[in-house]
């Protein structure tokens, strides 16, 4: 088992598969044209070997995330894999939708059960604006075709960004009125590479908490698909909709999730000062050592993040270790 000082138990694993992405979102990845290191990525290997030392310390969720997923070409055998290892229940995959409509269905073969998409804006110039990227059209294609497919969760991921979709709140709605997906409005968090961004694009989530509920949006109980969001439902309305709120007050308290960068790096949390390398356990079938370091490490995970102190801790942006 995996669990921590504060007793929180860990059977979420977010890994990350590449760095790279495709999109250049505002807020994340605005320049460069590529930001991986030179080293390579965590092979199907050493993915399976990491995946099923986990497992075997009870995690029973895997969510492949970026960069953008996409980009790698083994993705399918990534997910197969992650699949086969004996206690892994569910795989999950965190895209920017940019491939969705051509590969959801072999995806889904492979055996994703669940999927996050994100869609800062429904204006497919705001869009362009935000993410340097035309394909908002195909993305929403692709969202539908999730749910067509009867992929089992379907969300959609919405950074609240003042100035270009602060205002849409009523747009988000009608698109969740007759889809049945759970839309997520994110705080905008702030990371070392974002600090002038943030400073002018930060919407509180609460504002937009407070008007839900007056508009007859209740507040669901804390179910186990939520993830970190708080859930709202409204009886007119198919969908569902979530705020991810990191910087209220008690948003770590029922952390479950622990990460693996691209390069086998372990994060204890999103914005952490350090990390722990752990590709060299990687090396061969044996998952004794890494249990047991595993084990060790996971002790050092501190009650919450630096965000209330405004420190991002190591993290340049949320492409490095998955959001
Ligand atoms: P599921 O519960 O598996 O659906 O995952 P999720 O909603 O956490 O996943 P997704 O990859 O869609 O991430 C949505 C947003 O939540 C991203 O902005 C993530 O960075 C953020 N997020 C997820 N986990 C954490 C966390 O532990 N801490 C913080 N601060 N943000 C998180
Ligand atoms: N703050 C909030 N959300 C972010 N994401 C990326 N960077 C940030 C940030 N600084 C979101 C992406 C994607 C999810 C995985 O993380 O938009 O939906
Ligand atoms: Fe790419 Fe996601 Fe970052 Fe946008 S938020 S640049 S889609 S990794």
């Amino acid at each position: 088992m995996l669990m921590d000082r504060f007793a929180r138990r860990f059977t979420y694993l977010r890994l990350s598969v590449t760095e790279n992405c495709n999109f250049r979102c505002d807020y994340c990845l605005p320049d460069g044209p590529d930001c991986t290191s030179r080293q390579a990525e965590l092979s199907v290997p050493e993915i399976r070997r990491l995946v099923t030392a986990f497992a075997e310390l009870g995690t029973r969720k895997v969510r492949i995330t970026g960069g953008e997923p996409c980009l790698r070409k083994d993705l399918l055998e990534i997910i197969k894999t992650i699949k086969a290892v004996p206690g892994i229940e569910e795989v999950a995959i965190t895209t920017n939708g940019y491939r969705l409509q051509r590969d959801l269905p072999a995806w889904r073969e492979a055996g994703v059960d669940a999927i996050n998409v994100s869609v800062d804006s429904l204006d497919p110039s705001t869009f362009h604006l935000v993410t340097g990227q035309n394909r908002l059209p195909a993305i929403l294609a692709g969202i539908d075709q999730a749910i067509a497919l009867g992929i089992p969760k379907v969300k959609v991921n919405t950074v609240l960004l003042r100035g270009y979709n602060g205002g849409a709140v009523a747009d988000f709605l009608e698109f969740i009125r007759h889809r049945q997906l759970s839309l997520r409005f994110i705080e905008l968090m702030r990371t070392n590479d974002n600090v002038s961004y943030y400073q002018r694009h930060h919407v509180s989530g609460q504002n937009i908490k407070e008007q839900l509920l007056g508009d007859a949006w209740k507040l669901c109980s804390k179910s186990t698909t939520a993830g970190p969001a708080q859930e709202f439902e409204h009886p007119d309305y198919q969908g569902k909709l979530g705020l991810i709120m990191p910087y209220s007050r008690d948003f770590c308290d029922d952390c479950n999730r622990l990460r693996v960068s691209s390069l086998g790096q372990l994060f204890l949390c999103l914005f952490t000062e350090h990390h722990q390398d752990i590709r060299a356990y990687l090396q061969n079938d044996d998952s004794t050592d890494l249990k047991h370091a595993l084990q060790s490490f996971v002790l050092d995970k501190k009650a919450s993040h630096a965000l209330h102190e405004n420190l991002s801790g190591s993290t340049r942006h949320l492409a490095m270790i998955g959001g």
